[in-house]
């Protein structure tokens, strides 16, 4: 009877291990799951957080488990930054019960986060962050081109508006030449028709900048290029007290490029750059770095500033066409600069933080 009893005892005993390490096998899955996973249960009391979900609001996991949002928005070792944070998802979608809310962390790194409650959740509210930075940038290139492609829409019918009654007047200037002549007007004939193709000149330039055309490309040396465009801005960093320093180390390396294109990017990305330096200070000791690269098929041109810096939003926008946070800027350079890159099979990609500096990187086809 009592061995009855003990087997009964051990085989319960033995079920309950097992349970819990079924239990405790999940746990850990979830604990590690690379999206991130936070419980809060009915009376808003945090019950379970996993390594992914703290390390996206910045928290110990010890100290927030089993505390109410009060209690974690009372955290000394919380930054402010991730306090907001919280709060923020707190907010819309516990109080306001919105099913997705999207964030951005410290990183640039985009995170959508679905939140499931209701009847099958027991009153507690299971949110779960899913990192779509890929999915978002795809999006944003998408946007991007639209942009651009508005953009051209928008120049090529300008163009037109206005270079067909210019054509006209320039026309009907040239039949009045001769009643002018008689007149002993000519001078002022010479001024108009000068006048007419200067504003012509400005339409096709613009034209040209904001949209470029398919690239004309030849094998040309990438360290001669460079030197060429350092040369067109040295004056301009001698007036504002900085350096360009370009590495020659690469010098054998030849890239595939439309030179004229190619020189404007560079130009675009030296400018900025001297923008930023420009925007520190008198007393701050400008640099501007250029090196190359070789990588795989590709050349990556650097170009990095001790400048400003930017911030997230800039960053964001940088491409954007008309986006400038200069008061005498167009805003137009990096978005043809974008366009010219793509346009010969490249990519040009950006890092900067506030008060340090920027990072440009080019990447162009290398000449075989
Ligand atoms: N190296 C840099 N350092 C800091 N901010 C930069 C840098 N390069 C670009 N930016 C930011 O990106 C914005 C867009 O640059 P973009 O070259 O397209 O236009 P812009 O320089 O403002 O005007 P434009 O080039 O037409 O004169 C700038 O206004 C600036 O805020
Ligand atoms: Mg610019």
């Amino acid at each position: 009877m009592l061995s009855e009893i003990q087997e009964t005892r051990v085989g319960s005993l033995q079920t309950f291990q097992s349970t819990q390490l079924v239990k405790d096998k999940y746990e850990n899955i979830l604990e590690h799951l690379d999206s991130g996973i936070i419980l809060f249960n009915r009376h808003g009391m945090l019950t379970f957080i996993n390594v992914q979900m703290a390390r996206l609001l910045g928290a110990s996991r010890s100290s927030i488990m089993g505390c109410s949002l009060t209690q974690i928005l009372r955290q000394s070792q919380l930054s402010r930054f991730n306090k907001r944070k919280i709060l923020r998802i707190y907010k819309e979608t516990i109080f306001y019960r919105k099913r997705h809310h999207e964030l951005s962390d410290e990183n640039g790194r985009y995170w959508l986060l679905t939140v499931t409650y209701g009847d099958q959740m027991d009153g507690d509210f299971l949110l779960s962050a899913k990192d779509v930075s890929e999915h978002k940038q795809i999006e944003q290139t998408a946007y991007q081109n639209d942009k651009l492609a508005m953009l051209g829409k928008i120049s090529a019918s300008i163009a037109h508006e206005i270079r067909n009654p210019l054509t006209a007047i320039r026309g009907f200037i040239q039949l009045l030449r001769p009643h002018l002549l008689q007149l002993g007007k000519d001078e002022y004939t010479r001024i108009i028709l000068m006048e007419i193709d200067r504003a012509n000149d400005i339409i096709c330039e613009f034209l040209n900048s904001s949209k470029p055309s398919a690239p004309q490309t030849i094998s040309v040396p990438v360290i001669p290029l460079l030197k060429e465009v350092v040369l067109l801005t040295e004056s301009e960093a001698l007036l504002k007290g900085c350096q360009i320093v370009l590495d020659e180390g690469q010098l054998s390396l030849n890239i595939l490029v439309d030179v004229k294109q190619i020189k404007q990017v560079i130009l675009n990305l030296i400018k900025n750059a001297l923008d930023a330096i420009g925007d520190v200070g008198h007393y701050h000791v400008g640099m501007i770095k250029l090196e190359v690269k070789e990588e795989r098929n590709n050349v990556d041109i650097h170009i990095s500033d001790n400048g400003k810096g930017m911030d997230h939003n800039t960053l964001t926008r940088l491409f954007d066409p008309f986006f400038t946070t200069k008061l005498s800027g167009t805003g137009l350079g990096l978005s043809v600069s974008y366009r010219i890159i793509k346009n010969h099979g490249g990519t040009i990609s950006v890092d900067s933080s506030v008060g340090e500096g920027t990072k440009f990187v080019i990447s162009l086809p290398k000449a075989k």
